[in-house]
C-alpha cells in the first residue's frame, strides 16, 4: 500500500475536488497533509470547503490560489510542501461552455496538464515513491449506440472540444510515463452528481430551475443516456487507486446506472415535490424540449470490472438513494446556492482570503 505524505490536489475548490478533500481528510487511514491548488474560476468555490478550513486549515490543509499554467508558482509550491502525490482534478469541465468557447479548454486542460507534468518531472527527478494521478472522463471514448460498454482498451474518439482536450491531457500523462518514467495512474469516470455541483450541469440545474419555477431545458428528444455515479463513490475509487493502483495503469470508474436524461428530469420533478410537499405535475409542466446540443453524444456506459477485480472497489450508493440525497442537499443549502448564483461569492472570497 502506497503511503500518502504530502498531496497536491488541483481543482480542489470545484465539485468533485472539494468532496474529495473532505473525504480524504476525514479518512482515519490518511495522516498526511494536503494542499489545495485552485485558480478559483467561476466553478471554484472555497465556501464548499469552509468546514474543512475550520477543522484542518494551517495544520493538515493548505490553500494556494494558483493557475496550473503558471510554471513558477507550481515549482514553488512543489518545493515548499515537498509534494509526493498529485491528484489532478483542475479543468474546464462543461461541454456546453467548450462548444461556446473552446480556447480556455485547450489552455487549461492541455497546457495546464502539461505544465503540471513538467513540474512533477523536474521536482521528482527519478524518485519512484511518488504518484501523479490524473482524473479524466469516459467522454474521451466517444459515443455508444444502444449496446456496448467502454472498457480501458476502447480506442479514444473524443467528439467535443471538452472531451478532445481531456483526451489530449490523458495522452500527455501516459506519454510522460512511457518516456520519462513518471509514476502515473489515470481514471476515466462517468457523470458525477452530488453536493456542491455547480448549477450548470444537468442535475443541479434542473433542481434549481424547479425551485425557481423556470423552464426545465431538455436537449433534443431527451433520450441521450449517461451513466451516473455518486461523487463519493468516484472519490472512494480515487483513494483506492492512490493507495494501491498499479503504476502506468488506467481504471474505468462508473456507476452502472444508465438513465435517459428525460427519466432524470421526471424523477427530479417527483423528488422535489415529495420533499417540498408540492405538486409533481406542476413541476413536470415546466419541462421544455430545446434545440439539441451540437454533436451531442448519444450514450455513455462504462465497464468498470477492472477496478472491481484489481482493487476491490464497489459503488455503495444506488442512483435512487444518491439522487434523493442530492435533492435534499440542494433544498437545505440555499445560502450556498444563492451565493454561487449571484456572484456574492466573490465578495466572500475577498473578505476571507488574501489574493496573491
Ligand atoms: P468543476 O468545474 O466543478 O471544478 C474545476 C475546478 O478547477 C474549479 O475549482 C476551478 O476553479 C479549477 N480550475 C479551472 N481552471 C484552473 C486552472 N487553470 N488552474 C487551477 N485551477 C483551475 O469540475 P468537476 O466537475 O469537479 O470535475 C473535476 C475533474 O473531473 C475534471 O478534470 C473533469 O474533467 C473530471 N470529470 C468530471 C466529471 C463530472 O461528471 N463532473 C466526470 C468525469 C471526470
Ligand atoms: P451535463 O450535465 O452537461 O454533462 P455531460 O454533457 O458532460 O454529459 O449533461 C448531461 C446530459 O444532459 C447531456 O446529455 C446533456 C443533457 N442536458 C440537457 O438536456 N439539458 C441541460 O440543460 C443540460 C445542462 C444538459
Amino acid at each position: 500500500m502506497r503511503k500518502l505524505g504530502s498531496l497536491l490536489v488541483t481543482g480542489g475548490a470545484g465539485f468533485i475536488g472539494s468532496n474529495f478533500i473532505r473525504g480524504l481528510l476525514d479518512d482515519p487511514a490518511f495522516d498526511g497533509r494536503l494542499v489545495n491548488l485552485d485558480l478559483l474560476t467561476y466553478a471554484g468555490n472555497l465556501e464548499s470547503l469552509a468546514d474543512v478550513e475550520a477543522r484542518f486549515g494551517g495544520r493538515r490543509y493548505f490553500f494556494e490560489r494558483a493557475d496550473i499554467r503558471d510554471a513558477d508558482r507550481l515549482a514553488g509550491i512543489f518545493k515548499e510542501y515537498d509534494i509526493d502525490t498529485v491528484v489532478h482534478f483542475a479543468a474546464e469541465s462543461h461541454v456546453d461552455r467548450s462548444i461556446a468557447g473552446p480556447l480556455e479548454f485547450i489552455n487549461t486542460n492541455i497546457l495546464g496538464t502539461f505544465t503540471l507534468l513538467e513540474t512533477a518531472r523536474n521536482h521528482w527527478k527519478d524518485r519512484q515513491d511518488t504518484l501523479f494521478h490524473h482524473i479524466s472522463t469516459d467522454e474521451v471514448y466517444g459515443s455508444l449506440g444502444p449496446t456496448g460498454l467502454f472498457t480501458e482498451t476502447t480506442a479514444y474518439d473524443p467528439r467535443s472540444p471538452y472531451s478532445a482536450s481531456k483526451a489530449s491531457s490523458d495522452h500527455l500523462v501516459m506519454a510522460y510515463h512511457h518516456t520519462y518514467g513518471l509514476p502515473v495512474t489515470l481514471s476515466n469516470c462517468s457523470n458525477n452528481y452530488g453536493p456542491y455541483q455547480f448549477p450548470e450541469k444537468l442535475i443541479p440545474l434542473i433542481i434549481l430551475n424547479i425551485l425557481d419555477k423556470k423552464p426545465l431545458p431538455v436537449y433534443g428528444d431527451g433520450r441521450n443516456v449517461r451513466d451516473w455515479i455518486y461523487v463519493e463513490d468516484h472519490n472512494a475509487a480515487v483513494r483506492l487507486i492512490l493507495q494501491r493502483g498499479a503504476d502506468g495503469q488506467r481504471y474505468n470508474v462508473g456507476g452502472e446506472s444508465e438513465r435517459e436524461n428525460i427519466w432524470i428530469v421526471h424523477t427530479l420533478c417527483d423528488l422535489v415535490a415529495q420533499q417540498r410537499g408540492t405538486s409533481a405535475e406542476e413541476n413536470r409542466a415546466l419541462i421544455t424540449h430545446v434545440k439539441d446540443r451540437p454533436g451531442h453524444d448519444r450514450r455513455y456506459a462504462i465497464d468498470c470490472s477492472k477496478i472491481k477485480r484489481d482493487l476491490g472497489w464497489r459503488q455503495t450508493t444506488t442512483f435512487e438513494e444518491g439522487l434523493a440525497a442530492t435533492v435534499r442537499w440542494y433544498l437545505s443549502n440555499e445560502g450556498w446556492i444563492s451565493r454561487v448564483k449571484s456572484g456574492a461569492y466573490r465578495d466572500w472570497l475577498q473578505r476571507n482570503y488574501d489574493h496573491r
